[in-house]
């Protein structure tokens, strides 16, 4: 059995949040004092991770699991989870979406125990830029972290990067520069309207087409032919004739939601069909109640099998979901 919905898209690629805290107040995702973080009790325990992720893996045909937060470094037992997700059969792809810091010190142990690569984000290359976008001093630790997850060998690496009018969005040619020099692909994000704050805002959104062209000014890019995007966010373009790509996460001006392969489990264990879906579905109580993996499995068939066509972001009646990035995982 899968997790199929009725426009006939199939969820394959489970996105597990393991906290909602995070070492970082990104302006575009949560306000400098933080925000009020689930309590522990609610949050899921390794052991009930690990079960839910083995229904998803041998009951539902989950293929890739990617681990997110919040900052999923921050999970004191990442590495075990990790360990274990890759004992299950069919041992499914291992990914890690973080903002990169401890990775200098994680990165050999994840690896270890199974993870097969890593998404960091990182926005700027400047520290005072870094400082304004993040609140937090913290970049030579990022770029410590890439280095480490270079060296233990977690390829492809990839880079994600939002960009933010008058912030750092003429940086950008210059963070391409700089990953390609290291060969880590780097992506940029649309910016959703995912912030805690509810202050997104499409007029000042820096858009994909922006993107494109102010890294023409610099780089020759053109659309990626050998490039299989699938259920991919990212649209590829070769840089200068390649080899080396530069990707872009369309999300809310070329939206990729007809091809959407995701299904996510946040940390106190609601499966959201959608990064903004309205309504989440709890396995977390039924599982604490005793449920088997089968009626695990079934109680999972039915939230995806109500997955919307789409985000909608375009509709007149779009309201943001009351769940921020932090707290899906993105
Ligand atoms: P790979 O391409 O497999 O490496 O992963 P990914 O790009 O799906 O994962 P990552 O966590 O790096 O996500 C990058 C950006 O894409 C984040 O801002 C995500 O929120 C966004 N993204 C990932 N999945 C979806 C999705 O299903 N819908 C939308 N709209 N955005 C997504
Ligand atoms: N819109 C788009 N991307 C976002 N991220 C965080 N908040 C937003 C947002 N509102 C990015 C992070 C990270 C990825 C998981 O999501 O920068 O790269
Ligand atoms: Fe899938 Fe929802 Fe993302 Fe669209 S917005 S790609 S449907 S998770």
């Amino acid at each position: 059995m899968v997790l199929a919905d009725r426009y006939g898209r199939v969820a394959t690629d489970l996105r597990v949040s393991l906290t909602d805290r995070c070492n970082l107040r990104c302006s575009y995702c949560m306000p400098a004092e933080g925000l009020p973080w689930l309590p522990s009790p609610e949050i899921l325990t390794d052991d009930e991770v690990v079960r839910l992720i083995g229904v998803a893996v041998r009951l539902l045909g989950v293929r890739e699991v990617r681990f997110t937060g919040g900052e999923p470094l921050l999970r004191r037992g990442l590495v075990d989870i990790v360990r274990r997700t890759s004992q299950l059969r069919p041992r499914p792809e291992i990914s890690l979406t973080t903002n990169g810091i401890g990775l200098s010190r994680l990165a050999e142990p994840l690896r270890d125990a199974g993870l097969d690569r890593v998404n960091v984000s990182l926005d700027t290359l400047r520290p005072e830029v870094f400082h304004q976008l993040t609140r937090r001093d913290r970049l030579r630790d990022v770029i410590d972290g890439l280095a480490a997850a270079e060296r233990v060998g977690l390829a492809p690496i990839k880079v994600n990067a939002v960009l933010v009018r008058g912030v750092n969005d003429a940086e950008a040619p210059d963070l391409l520069a700089w990953c390609l020099e290291r060969g880590y692909v780097l992506r940029f994000i649309e910016q959703m309207p995912l912030d805690a704050q509810h202050r997104w805002d499409r007029a000042t959104m820096v858009t994909a087409d922006e993107i494109l062209a102010r890294l023409s000014e610099r780089f020759d890019l053109r659309p990626d032919d050998r490039y299989v995007r699938g259920s991919a966010p990212a649209e590829q373009f070769v840089v200068n004739g390649g080899p080396a790509t530069v990707g872009i996460i369309a999300s809310v001006t070329r939206p990729f939601c007809g091809d959407c392969d995701r299904v996510r489990l946040t940390a106190d264990g609601q499966v959201r069909n959608c990064l903004f879906a309205r309504e989440e579905s709890d396995l977390r109580t039924p599982l604490r109640a005793g449920a088997s993996d089968e009626q695990l499995a079934a109680l999972w068939r039915r939230a995806v099998a109500t997955k919307q066509a789409g985000h909608g972001i375009d509709d007149p009646t779009f309201l943001q979901p009351s769940r921020p990035m932090s707290a899906i995982g993105g």
